[in-house]
């Protein structure tokens, strides 16, 4: 095993078209090459990683997925990917492109291969590796793929720390769990900017702010130390109103702030608000909680419908939801409340000892709404783990 330090220059030259505008600072290393008369054993590596669910949503985005404001996140436990990367080395490494074959589910699919070698290739000035490798991916969500939930922050985040992993068992290079944390965060990033929050216990900030020391637009770090026990024992329940494939993708949702004549009113307004959430979330404050939470899904909403061309991802079972579980909190002063991310599914958040009560109003009221009954049940959880 070597240990390595340095290549913290920046060497654009190289770069795949994809990548040849940014560098990755210091985490581009050129010297992490594996010698070819001392191969390491073939060897597999599986991480679980969980999906997220924005409390304060980053919208809007610059540079390579960084965000316009800093966002905060519950990590969730039940909604995760599964993520095997198997690797051997190859004798005659052709200096060209990365050997990867990939699984979904047990199946070769050759559109999530060639998206995911795409990003494997951009990451080659991190992982210059990857090409010594033959490679073999097996994925799958612990969900239907089809359900409407966004796989993208589990299966980014789980193949960030396969790949963070392989890098320390061939080098010896990340053996602090802070700095592997931090890379595993940052790599997720670039797959999917939400993704970088998946890395964390319970709840994660990512955006630089003065509310929180030590964080950055580049990665997202660890919030679960100062939650309220209240909010680690939170459940999420993800009705699902329509499985169909968004008619905008996020992508294109974040590319459109750009011409937004809301944008700067809306970063200054998720500031304002994150500031007084992250109060909220140490206090165990419910109810600012509450009101902040659901005015961040109904701005983030309002701001697709004010984008040029505009656009909305609500449906009529979305806005009957919100209505109900407005009622049911004025008649019966339960502590439920709903967000929404970038789709017309409801996320239906409150603590754990009411739980009965929450999932009979659920069973009578709203599951009507939901497409198939289809109800994902999730919860608070304790982040990604080796398996
Ligand atoms: O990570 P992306 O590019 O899929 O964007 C996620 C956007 C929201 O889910 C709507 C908000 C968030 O912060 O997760």
């Amino acid at each position: 095993m070597q240990r390595l330090t340095g290549g913290r220059e920046c060497l654009t030259s190289h770069l795949s078209p994809l990548t040849s505008h940014f560098c990755f600072g210091m985490y581009e290393n050129p010297r992490l090459l594996l010698d070819s008369s001392n191969p390491p054993e073939p060897g597999h590596i599986t991480w679980r990683s969980p999906s997220n669910i924005a409390l304060i949503k980053y919208w809007g985005k610059y540079g390579v997925q960084m965000p316009r404001n800093p966002s905060i996140s519950l990590t969730l436990a039940a909604s995760c990917t599964d993520t095997m990367l198997e690797y051997e080395f190859l004798e005659a490494a052709d200096d060209g492109e990365i050997d990867l074959s990939f699984y979904f589910h047990g199946e070769e699919n050759e559109a999530f291969k060639t998206k995911t070698l795409a990003f494997l290739e951009s990451l080659l000035p991190v992982f210059p590796f990857l090409k010594q490798l033959k490679l073999t991916i097996q994925t799958g969500n612990s969900f239907p793929h089809s359900a409407g939930i966004a796989s993208s922050a589990s299966g980014m985040s789980a193949l960030a720390l396969c790949l963070c992993s392989l890098e320390d068992a061939l080098f010896g290079t990340l053996k602090d769990p802070a700095d592997y944390d931090r890379k595993a965060s940052y790599i997720a990033r670039l797959g999917s900017g939400s993704a970088c929050r998946s890395i964390f216990s319970y709840a994660a900030v990512w955006g630089e702010t003065p509310a929180v020391p030590g964080s950055s637009n580049e990665f997202a770090v660890p919030f679960g130390d100062e939650l309220h026990e209240i909010f680690k024992n939170f459940h999420d329940d993800i009705l699902i109103v329509s499985q169909e494939e968004k008619a905008v993708s996020s992508r294109d949702g974040h590319a459109l702030m750009d011409g937004n004549p809301y944008a700067e009113a809306r970063y200054a307004q998720a500031r304002q608000r994150f500031d007084v959430l992250l109060e909220a979330l140490r206090s165990g404050d419910l109810a600012t909680f509450g009101k902040i939470v659901e005015d961040e899904a109904m701005t983030l909403h309002a701001l697709m419908m004010c984008s040029n061309p505009s656009y909305t991802l609500l449906r009529p079972n979305t806005l009957s939801i919100i209505e109900k579980v407005r009622d049911y909190r004025t008649t019966t002063g339960h502590p439920v409340y709903f967000t929404l991310d970038a789709g017309p599914n409801v996320h239906l958040l409150y603590p754990g000892d009411i739980i009965h009560e929450v999932r009979a109003f659920i069973e009578d009221e709203l599951k009507e709404y939901c497409e198939d009954g289809y109800i994902q049940q999730d919860w608070v959880g304790e982040g990604p783990e080796e398996i």
